[in-house]
């Protein structure tokens, strides 16, 4: 190790920075950020920098560097674009024993700046001893991306709690079992969705029960992972994901997506292809309720997003009854995923003002879609479910008196690897369909916005084809 990692307080000491242009501005904001008391020394400096000695938030002191201004520094900066003035400025500081970083020239000087990820009162800090900070950015943004905004807030709201945890638990590995509990459950995850009483009403459960040893609340995350795309689910779903103990799937959700859970976590497929339900739909929904009541985060991943003919409703309504915790995080749609990756917009200013998704699912009472209402002009219909029935839905939109030459698509697994796009009329899609053996899942997308595509099709020339 090059560096030692430290975290210094600089609260209410005098630091110095010694530059007066955009860096120097940047170093300032985090000097200022830590509340430390900043005499900048430039001849000339920036907007801002003048702006906030005006305000006397900093102190400035507009003339060149003099080795004089180190004494009494608790830190030094060397934000110039002239090489002397930053060798100057290092060696003014090392000769009276302050710590002093030169901005991009970890060679001068004895402190390097880190990248850091700042969820006050939680801040990591990545350094790479100078060699390489571009990838210490890169890792900076991947943390940025997996470390919920509110985890500052959780820490907060932890120290508060420390000193009554203390007294309710003196046994230090009861209160370890605690904080850890605490934790993994819905607590920290009932925070980072804003819900911040209802976060410490948990942790009150699970004080006032003080068997440290007891089973976890569980909870149910019912999650959206979009189409097929994995890089298309939002940040919630692979967070919840990759904390939940159980992960409850599908025939609609891939192995890509499955494969990002949690390496350890239990895995249980619960079927759903179009005939053939490994589960009923109330066993799924009782499956949850009784994965919760163990204890467990249980993650039902879903495709698309769950309350798009997801039947996501039934499996919380059937939690909310059972009075178990739950989340639910929206996925993309697969009319979203599929018009986009296929390069069909669904709404344009001039084709279609409107957009409908419906379902060509057969109803078990027979009753279907108003298709005359549904056969509108400047309208885009995506219809979900309905590659089966394919050749009834265009007769049927036939019928209500939809232009035969009216454009229209099947979009098959759309925004994966394997897309397919079939474009077509109305009156020619269920030939076109049938001759190119559609396989499920696939989306029908009916609309003037259809023929865009021959300009804006982009995903097909980019992914390789697995057919
Ligand atoms: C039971 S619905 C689930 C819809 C899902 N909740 C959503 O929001 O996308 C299943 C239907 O969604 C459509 N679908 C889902 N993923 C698809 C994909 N990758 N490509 C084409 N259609 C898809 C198909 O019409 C399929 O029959």
């Amino acid at each position: 190790m090059d560096y030692l990692p430290i975290f210094l307080s600089l609260r209410a000491r005098p630091c110095l920075l010694v530059g007066g242009g955009g860096v120097a501005e940047r170093k300032l904001a985090l000097l200022r950020a830590a509340g430390a008391r900043v005499t900048v020394v430039a001849p000339h400096v920036g907007e801002e920098i003048a702006r906030l000695a005006a305000r006397g938030e900093i102190e400035l002191t507009p003339r060149a560097f003099d080795a004089e201004d180190v004494r009494g520094m608790a830190l030094v900066i060397a934000a110039t674009d002239q090489d002397e003035v930053n060798r100057a400025v290092a060696a003014a500081a090392e000769a009276a024993g302050v710590p002093v970083n030169v901005v991009d020239q970890p060679g001068l000087g004895n402190v390097v700046m880190p990248s850091i990820v700042d969820r006050s009162p939680v801040v990591i800090a990545i350094g790479t001893g100078g060699n390489a900070p571009v990838l210490a950015r890169m890792l900076r943004a991947k943390l940025e991306s997996l470390i919920p905004q509110a985890y500052g807030e959780l820490a907060g709201l932890l120290g508060s709690l420390r000193g009554r945890v203390r007294a309710a638990l003196p046994d230090g590995t009861a209160r370890r079992r605690f904080w850890e509990r605490t934790l993994e459950g819905p607590a920290a995850e009932l925070l980072f969705a804003g819900r911040r009483d209802e976060a410490l009403a948990a942790i009150e459960r699970s004080l006032a029960r003080s068997d440290a040893a007891g089973p976890n609340e569980g909870e149910v995350y019912l999650i959206g992972t979009g189409p097929g795309d994995p890089d298309l689910l939002s940040f919630r779903a692979l967070r919840l994901m990759q904390s939940a103990d159980v992960v409850v799937y599908d025939r609609l959700v891939g192995e890509t997506i499955v494969d990002l859970a949690r390496r350890d976590a239990e895995r249980i497929y619960v079927g759903k292809a179009p005939d053939r339900h490994a589960l009923s739909q109330d066993e799924i929904n009782q499956l949850l309720v009784r994965l919760a009541r163990a204890g467990k985060r249980a993650a039902r991943l879903k495709g698309g997003d769950p309350f798009v003919f997801g039947r996501g409703g039934e499996e919380i309504e059937t939690l909310a009854a059972a009075g178990v915790h739950f989340q639910v995080v929206p996925g993309i749609t697969a009319a979203l995923g599929c018009a986009a990756y296929a390069g069909i917009p669904l709404t344009h200013r001039d084709l279609a003002h409107a957009c409908t998704f419906v379902t060509g699912h057969r109803r078990a009472d027979g009753s279907e879609p108003d298709w005359a209402a549904l056969a509108r002009p400047q309208h885009t219909l995506v219809v979900y479910m309905g590659a089966a029935a394919l050749a009834e839905i265009c007769a049927k939109l036939q019928a209500a008196g939809v232009p035969p030459t009216l454009p229209a698509a099947i979009v098959e697994r759309g925004t994966t690897q394997a897309q397919r796009v079939i474009t077509a009329t109305l009156a020619t899609l269920t030939e076109q369909g049938k001759a190119a053996v559609v396989r499920p899942p696939a989306l029908l997308i009916f609309g003037e916005v259809v023929r865009l595509r021959e300009q804006l099709a982009w995903f097909e020339q980019t992914a390789p084809r697995h057919d």
